[in-house]
């Protein structure tokens, strides 16, 4: 058996997996977020760790599997948070975590003081405020007296980690995201942490992902129920383990996601850089390969936006007939027609990553008439969402990265209408695959590989992964969507001033 545990931002799930990648059992703790201020994105590591001991024994307790049959421990959590510990290894403050938008300034620091140009061939990204370079150096600026007393700097899952083990490590595909790592050669730069004065010491170890990175340590087999000496492995991001858990580790398989946020994946056996910065390029999972990925900020987002706002109506008959109130909105926005006679909706709820980099962007219906209904406007919201992931894809492609299928994904992928709207917008087959448990499953995976039951990664996905669904281009509903797309595009482009 194979223990993947995903911290997350809502809560944490952990899984345990037997070696075919069969769920045995799982189990979910919630945490609190906290925003003290409008763009400010915090949680406590000690939430993410009370959830993470009790998700653990309780997956064990539930699956009544032998803790000395667990063969190891991977680790998935959301990427870039700040975690900060001082020489007792007390944690300093909350982390300040990936969503949080507190630090423009610093990044202008940042691509004052690297160089934009050699911020771009070093960390393969330009500075955001998502990044955790820019939060620590937020710290520094505004916080003196807690940067003062920093002795370790860790990621959300890094924390975990050394409460697990005792062990200071990181991996290469979430240390990608601090914007630190010399990602064309997966180790901390010292160029980028000498022109920004950040003690290297601060650090953590930066291993592989499938390497092994510690041992459950008596204390947390004595919490946790684990047995000591258990391995626990890198890990990864969530975004590259949830990519593992799809079979996104050999050229052609792109995946694409509908959560909240869109994000479309794909994998790199060379760094490949986008010069504008529209797609971010990390180290992926597998040993010495990288990623890009696009995203679009409102995804699932825009349909929950749309659905609370305007369908009472159907949120009460979901209620009294049990029936899930996407299922009835999906029913209704295929009652539309393709490309929804002109009707055009721009994502940008909460402004836009890719292809814009612009957080000023806002959300847009183009194109009403008087006989565009309520069906319409649903329908538009989906096509909308899909065309903003068509973006995603279209740089992914000009980047040279082959699309030969698509794997669709999160709350969204569930839809087989948001699936073919894809693929008759990405004409590529979009496909879905036999388990739903990406992040934990990748890192379950990368595990297997540590433990010496896999012999690599994208053998255990062979065996692991399979496709259960297939959807094909409709030919008439491509051309359709390709002219609507280049519309789509243009709005942005003449709107731009007025946001
Ligand atoms: C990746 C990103 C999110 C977080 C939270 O760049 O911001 O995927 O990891 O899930």
């Amino acid at each position: 058996y194979l223990l993947g545990i995903d911290i997350g931002t809502s809560g944490t799930k952990t899984v345990l997996f037997d070696i075919d990648g069969n769920t045995i059992s799982s189990a979910t703790y919630e945490y609190p977020l906290y925003q003290p201020h409008a763009g400010w994105a915090e949680q406590n590591a000690e939430d993410w760790w009370e959830a993470v001991v009790k998700s653990i024994r309780e997956v064990l307790r539930k699956s009544s599997v032998n803790s000395e049959d667990v063969k190891g421990v991977g680790l998935s959590g959301q990427m870039h948070g700040l975690v900060m510990l001082d020489k007792d290894y007390k944690v300093l403050r909350p982390s300040i975590i990936w969503c949080d938008q507190r630090t423009s300034n610093e990044c202008v620091e940042i691509t004052n003081k690297v160089g934009e140009k050699r911020l771009i061939e070093i960390t393969a990204n330009p500075a955001l405020t998502g990044f955790t370079a820019s939060k620590i150096m937020w710290v520094k600026n505004n916080e003196p007296h807690i940067y003062e007393k920093i002795y370790k700097i860790l990621l959300p899952k890094d924390y975990i980690r050394f409460m697990l083990t005792g062990e200071f490590a990181t991996e290469v595909s979430d240390a990608s995201g601090m914007q630190l790592l010399d990602v064309p050669n997966r180790r901390w730069s010292d160029e980028v942490l000498e022109k920004l004065d950040i003690d290297k010491d601060f650090l953590a170890k930066v291993y592989e992902s499938v390497e092994v990175t510690g041992k459950i340590n008596k204390k947390a087999a004595e919490l946790t129920g684990l047995k000591e000496g258990t391995i626990v492995v890198g890990g990864a991001g969530d975004q590259a383990a949830g990519a593992v858990g799809n079979g996104i580790v050999k050229k052609g398989i792109i995946s694409s996601t509908i959560g909240t946020s869109g994000v479309v994946f794909a994998y790199t056996d060379k760094v490949t850089i986008d010069p504008k910065g529209r797609v971010h390029t990390f180290c992926h999972a597998v040993p010495n390969t990288w990623h890009v990925m696009g995203v679009t900020q409102g995804a699932g987002l825009s349909l929950k936006w749309f659905r609370d706002n305007f369908c009472s109506d159907e949120k009460e008959v979901a209620s009294l007939t049990d029936v899930d109130v996407y299922e009835i909105l999906t029913k209704e926005a295929e009652k539309s027609t393709v490309g929804c006679e002109g009707l055009i909706y721009l994502p940008y709820l909460m402004g836009e990553r890719t292809p814009h980099l612009d957080p000023y962007a806002r959300g847009v219906f183009f194109g009403l008439s008087a006989k565009h209904t309520k069906r319409d406007m649903l329908r538009a919201v989906m096509e909308g969402v899909s065309y903003s992931l068509k973006d995603c894809m279209e740089i992914i492609k000009d980047m040279g990265i082959e699309a030969l299928e698509v794997r669709a994904s999160g709350g969204g992928g569930r839809s087989p209408l948001w699936r073919q709207m894809q693929a008759d917008m990405y004409n590529t087959d979009v496909v879905t695959i036999n388990s739903s448990e990406r992040p934990a499953l990748g890192v379950a995976i990368l595990a297997g590989v540590g433990a010496g039951i896999y012999s690599s990664v994208s053998d255990a996905c062979d065996n692991i992964i399979k496709v259960s669904t297939v959807q094909k281009p409709i030919e008439k509903n491509i051309s359709i969507y390709n002219s609507y797309y280049n519309v789509y595009k243009n709005l942005y482009t003449s709107l731009k001033k007025n946001f």
